[in-house]
């Protein structure tokens, strides 16, 4: 339940930095336009669905990404898709845009559905009524699916390593700290740098690696190899507009960003739609069900056909959307919902607030995957439900991300039996993504299975 006023000042820079979610108190849930002052920004909050529609699409010039998201996002991925601006963006979403569109994603389903199924494997060796952290699992399986959806010959070096240095990195990056909070300029040293920077180096070089041989192999081929990986397909992009191809630096920098926007956002909404059917026998039931029937058709198609599992992800993106938060930055003043924002305020539009606004959901705290099934769906106001966000920037693989999420899940479920530990106190804790504090399950191995 959030509180029901309001944080002091006092309380709330110590929250932001620890958890900035518990800083919603109820009366949020309520409004659709609020203005704060902060100490580092007027702060004007959104959750009504014209005003967003505004600030994302409609005067989405004036809105820019602000730069405190893009320091605590962006850290070794400047010149990548999710921190680049202006002309150098409109460019590389152009280019991009083909690596992820539905022919693309269709084609990695297999090794989707191949790394989930290494994840059984290994689950079914533990023995039946193991006890796992279901959260660092769902990471190593989008870890997994990654490395084989972009580096398909292998990541070069240890793949322990690479994982054990991807963690590294995401437990550096990604806390609001109390510097960022006052604005202190980039080049005041921050805590934890000097490992980030060792982890980066350590990136760069095995990606420096992968990259340089995969152009020799691509020289050497010269011509389209069957079933591209994200690699090939991004080394060979084009600019429709221009003909050009990305420079090595670009390329590098969307590798990492693919791999730190789509591997912990994706194994949050893993781990929540796996936590929210350990409280739903009724969803685990019908989730196993499906499961146990599609799983045995062709892997084409696959998550189209997994209607259910899908909404039980949907309403897990809704419940707990793992980018918890958006914000912007006004460069002009203008006026939304009747608010008068002025230059340089900063604008945050909260999915976990959009998605459980009173005025928006019925019964906004249940889980039910229902709302997301046939006739239902179409009921969802265009701007109430932004997992992805949307406008110009909205997730470029929100379809890589949902077809993965639909098929791990019904793998998993149509192999095991999730019980979470009695005792375990599951709590969303807002890092860079929207994470549970903690998930350990005992897997059941199901007898009924095929
Ligand atoms: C459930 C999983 C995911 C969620 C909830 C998610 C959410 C989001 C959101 C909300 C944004 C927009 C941020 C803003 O407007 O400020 C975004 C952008 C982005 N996402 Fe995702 N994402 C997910 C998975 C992925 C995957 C799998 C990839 C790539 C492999 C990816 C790559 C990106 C990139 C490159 C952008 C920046 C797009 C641009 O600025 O043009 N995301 N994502």
């Amino acid at each position: 339940m959030p509180p029901d006023k309001r944080l002091s000042l006092l309380r709330l820079l110590p929250t932001l930095a620890k958890n900035p979610l518990e800083c919603w108190s109820a009366e949020f849930f309520r409004e659709p336009v609020l203005k704060l002052r902060l100490p580092f920004a007027d702060t004007v909050l959104v959750h009504e669905p014209q005003a967003i529609r505004r600030v994302l699409l409609d005067n989405a010039a004036n809105y820019r990404k602000d730069p405190l998201q893009r320091r605590i996002l962006s850290s070794g991925l400047a010149d990548g898709l999710l921190s680049v601006e202006g002309l150098r963006w409109e460019v590389q979403r152009r280019t991009l845009a083909p690596l992820f569109a539905k022919r693309s994603v269709s084609s990695f389903a297999r090794p989707m559905l191949d790394a989930a199924t290494a994840l059984a494997t290994k689950w079914t060796k533990l023995g039946d009524g193991a006890v796992v952290d279901v959260a660092a699992e769902m990471t190593l399986v989008t870890l997994t699916v990654l490395a084989l959806t972009i580096f398909s010959d292998g990541i070069g070096e240890d793949f322990d390593q690479f994982r054990q240095a991807m963690n590294a990195y995401f437990g550096v990056i990604g806390r609001i700290g109390v510097l960022d909070l006052l604005g202190a300029p980039p080049w005041v040293p921050r805590p934890g740098q000097a490992r980030l920077r060792r982890t980066m180096d350590y990136f760069e070089g095995v990606i420096d690696q992968i990259i340089e041989a995969r152009r020799r192999k691509l020289l050497a081929v010269r011509r389209d190899i069957e079933n591209d990986d994200l690699l090939s397909l991004l080394l060979r992009a084009l600019d429709p507009s221009t003909g050009r191809s990305m420079g090595l630096n670009e390329v590098k920098s969307n590798i990492l960003t693919f791999l730190s926007a789509g591997h912990e956002t994706t194994a949050n909404a893993l781990a929540w739609s796996s936590f929210l059917l350990t409280q739903s026998p009724r969803w685990t039931a019908l989730v196993q069900e499906e499961a146990a029937r599609e799983l045995q058709g062709p892997v084409e198609g696959l998550a189209d056909r997994l209607v259910v599992t899908r909404a039980v992800v949907d309403e897990a993106l809704r419940l707990y959307p793992p980018i918890a938060a958006i914000s912007r930055m006004a460069d002009q003043g203008d006026v939304i919902a009747g608010v008068r924002v002025k230059p340089g305020s900063l604008i945050v539009i909260a999915p976990y607030v959009l998605h459980r606004h009173q005025r928006l959901w019925h019964l906004p705290d249940v889980f039910d995957p229902s709302r997301f099934l046939e006739t239902q769906k179409s009921k969802i106001g265009r701007y109430a439900y932004l997992p992805f966000g949307t406008g110009p920037r909205t997730c470029i693989g929100a379809s890589f991300a949902l077809q993965e999420a639909t098929i791990v899940l019904a793998a998993l479920i149509n192999k095991f039996d999730l019980q979470i530990l009695p005792g375990t106190n599951v709590w969303p804790i807002q890092r860079v993504t929207l994470r549970p504090s903690e998930l350990k399950m005992s897997i059941g191995l199901r007898r009924t299975s095929s």
